[in-house]
């Protein structure tokens, strides 16, 4: 497996795994082209980073994070192709970008994660995230 900084030639991949990505977290769907203009603009702005993992001749996973002012940076949720998962792909994927990051300046990396998401909740505690703040919503 090979992780690497994400090419433009990546990008209608990363937004087929973004669309299931979204379809996995049983959100809106999208179609890929609707995606691609979304990760189009934010590969071409140079706050956001971009990081695959190609297998099998191809890309398999991806992740990514957005500087923030001051020291930190907001990690994308991330996505494995299902095939692939348990693997370490992510804890690979997710050291690369934190190599990138502290290139960079940042030492604090936050995200979001569903409480409905236990695979997405345990990975980012394996890997050493913890949590600081909670969302509480009601049905109105
Ligand atoms: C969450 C996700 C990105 C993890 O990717 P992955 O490459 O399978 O994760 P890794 O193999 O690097 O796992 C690292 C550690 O996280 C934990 N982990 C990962 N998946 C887990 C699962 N399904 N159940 C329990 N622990 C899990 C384990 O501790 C694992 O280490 P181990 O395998 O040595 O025990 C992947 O399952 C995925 O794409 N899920 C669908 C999309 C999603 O939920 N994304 C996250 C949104 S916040």
């Amino acid at each position: 497996m090979d992780v690497r900084l994400a090419t433009r030639d990546d990008l209608y991949r990363i937004a087929e795994l973004t669309r299931l990505l979204t379809v996995h977290m049983g959100a809106y769907e999208w179609e890929v082209e609707n995606h691609l203009k979304h990760v189009t603009r934010r590969f071409n702005n140079s706050r956001y980073i971009h990081i695959v993992a190609v297998a099998d001749g191809k890309v398999i996973a991806f992740t990514g994070a957005e500087l923030k002012s001051g020291k930190s940076a907001y990690m994308f949720k991330g996505f494995v192709e299902e095939a692939y998962r348990r693997r370490g792909v992510m804890r690979v994927m997710e050291a690369r970008l934190i190599e990138i990051l502290r290139e960079r300046g940042v030492n604090k990396i936050d995200l979001l994660v569903d409480t409905d998401n236990p695979e997405g909740r345990s990975t980012w505690i394996a890997l050493g995230y913890k949590t600081i703040r909670e969302t509480m919503r009601k049905y109105i």
